[in-house]
């Protein structure tokens, strides 16, 4: 009997590659960047699963493209470049990779709370272009990290990870939205409304899935509702903040940093005035990237993709309604 064909957007780490061999016919698109959306129509045609990533747009009509799709295995634990709702009606499961991620997504947020907080990037520049020439009382002063109070926005998973790091810093912790309270009292976490809870923190840290209501979530109010030495540490997605909102507040002073993981959009242009400024922070969305954690991504998500095509439950399913 054949093995079923399925497209795998791009190289992933070999352990989820090896389990898919096992038992399908692989095809990885061979690239660095994401496959075009013609290429993309074209090769899933004749696949009955794909592997896809979040830089790979999965709607209804890629959906329509390939008659024999059984599955949808999303290498990420946000889904929200994939059309749930098309799939769900075409009783497509799509499955994601949660909790593998939350250790290490909370590493980079806490990572660049403190490299904000310490002003690290310019502290580097500032040394490599050779301006460091004596030590200096009032050079490159920072805010300080034990004792201030952080605002978790978004409190699952990767948010209570993030109080977690938090806690062994002597920080306040508060948070807004998506925790029961026993969870929130274990860790010393306070509930807020949102905007207490951006009025009074120093270090703002975002964790909430992009959807709807969740689009430009910080725009120009919530940063006027921040404190002016505060820091936003956004790991979430990049269209929760508004990118010229937020332009607007750090280069007038509105708030004091702000640490990205993710933008929008993403690539950012290169003539983004947020590259303009020295007190944001951009990393290139590397939350998860690391070695032991993209091992167990690809090996989910093959995990996923495998189930899929046996017609058996995902172990990760972002719409178990399909099975009903
Ligand atoms: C995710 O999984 O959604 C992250 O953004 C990338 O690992």
């Amino acid at each position: 009997m054949s093995k079923p064909r399925v497209l795998v957007t791009r190289p992933v780490p070999e352990k989820g590659l090896e389990r898919l061999r096992a038992v399908c016919d692989v095809h990885v698109y061979q690239s660095k960047l994401p496959p075009s959306r013609d290429v993309l129509l074209r090769e899933i045609a004749d696949c009955e699963g794909i592997l896809s990533l979040l830089t790979d747009p999965i709607d209804a009509e890629v959906m329509s493209a390939a008659p024999r799709l059984k599955v949808i295995s999303n290498m990420a634990v946000g889904y929200d470049n994939v059309d749930v709702k098309a799939a769900t009606e075409r009783k497509i499961p799509v499955g994601h990779t949660p909790g593998v991620l939350t250790e290490t997504s909370a590493d980079l947020a806490f990572a660049l709370l403190m490299a904000a907080a310490r002003r690290l990037g310019e502290g580097e520049r500032y040394v490599k272009s050779g301006q460091w020439v004596t030590w200096s009382p009032q050079l490159l002063l920072g805010y300080d990290i034990y004792g201030a109070t952080l605002g978790i926005v978004g409190f699952g998973r990767i948010g209570q990870a993030v109080a977690r790091r938090a806690r062994g810093f002597g920080m306040q912790i508060l948070y807004h939205g998506g925790s029961n309270q026993q969870t929130a009292q274990a860790l010393g976490a306070q509930e807020r409304t949102l905007d207490q809870l951006l009025a009074e923190s120093d270090f703002i840290s975002l964790h909430v899935p992009f959807k709807n209501a969740t689009h430009h979530l910080i725009g120009e109010r919530e940063l006027h509702l921040m404190k002016r030495t505060a820091i936003l540490i956004n790991t979430a997605r990049g269209p929760v903040v508004d990118p010229h909102a937020l332009y607007e507040a750090l280069s007038s002073g509105v708030i004091a940093y702000a640490a990205l993981d993710v933008t929008e959009p993403e690539p950012i242009h290169m003539d983004d005035p947020l590259l303009t400024l020295d007190n944001c922070l951009i990393v290139p969305h590397i939350g998860s990237s690391t070695v032991a954690t993209r091992e167990k991504m690809a090996s989910i998500a093959a995990a996923n993709l495998i189930a899929g095509l046996q017609g058996e439950k995902l172990p990760h399913c972002v719409n178990p309604q399909v099975y009903d």
